[in-house]
């Protein structure tokens, strides 16, 4: 089967009941992606697949169909969120990090302007052993306003 991710065709060989996660990681070498419970709990494997995020741990690579992925790698680096996370410094180790990124990318592109409840919502599902949580939040704010948002 062929997959778009980043604006690229793959050819993936993989079984379609492969998660999406490790055909990204394994197949295509986008390692930006971790993966931490592999359930669909923690949110670090976090992707766009159609512009919505989902949990590439727990997505058969054969469910994406003609559906675009974006990962990590795709955004680019002057993107207001990525500079938001640098300016903030929000990573500690950083594992979680590719996954809050994704987050605060589909959360912002749906919603430019989110109260902090739509930041509690959004974020709820992904966790950071760091404890990151208050730069993330500011983080978020930061790339809010970068992006035109009222905040
Ligand atoms: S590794 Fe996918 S949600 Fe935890
Ligand atoms: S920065 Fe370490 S787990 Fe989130």
């Amino acid at each position: 089967m062929r997959i778009k991710v980043n604006g690229r065709y793959y050819l993936v060989k993989a079984d379609p009941q492969t998660p999406l996660l490790w055909v990204i990681r394994e197949e295509m070498g986008l390692t930006g992606t971790k993966f931490g419970c592999l359930k669909g709990i923690c949110g670090s494997c976090t992707v766009l697949v159609g512009g919505i995020a989902v949990r590439s741990c727990i997505l058969p690579v054969g469910e994406v169909g003609g559906k675009e992925v974006l990962t990590v790698e795709g955004i680019p680096e002057e993107h207001p969120v990525k500079r938001a996370w640098i300016e903030v410094g929000v990573p500690q180790c950083g594992y979680c990090q590719s996954g809050q990124i994704m987050t605060a990318y589909h959360l912002l592109n749906n919603n430019p302007s989110p109260t902090e409840e739509d930041v509690l919502r959004a974020f709820a599902g992904n966790l950071c052993r760091c404890g990151t949580y208050q730069r993330i939040k500011r983080a978020v704010n930061l790339a809010s306003k970068l992006m035109g948002g009222r905040r």
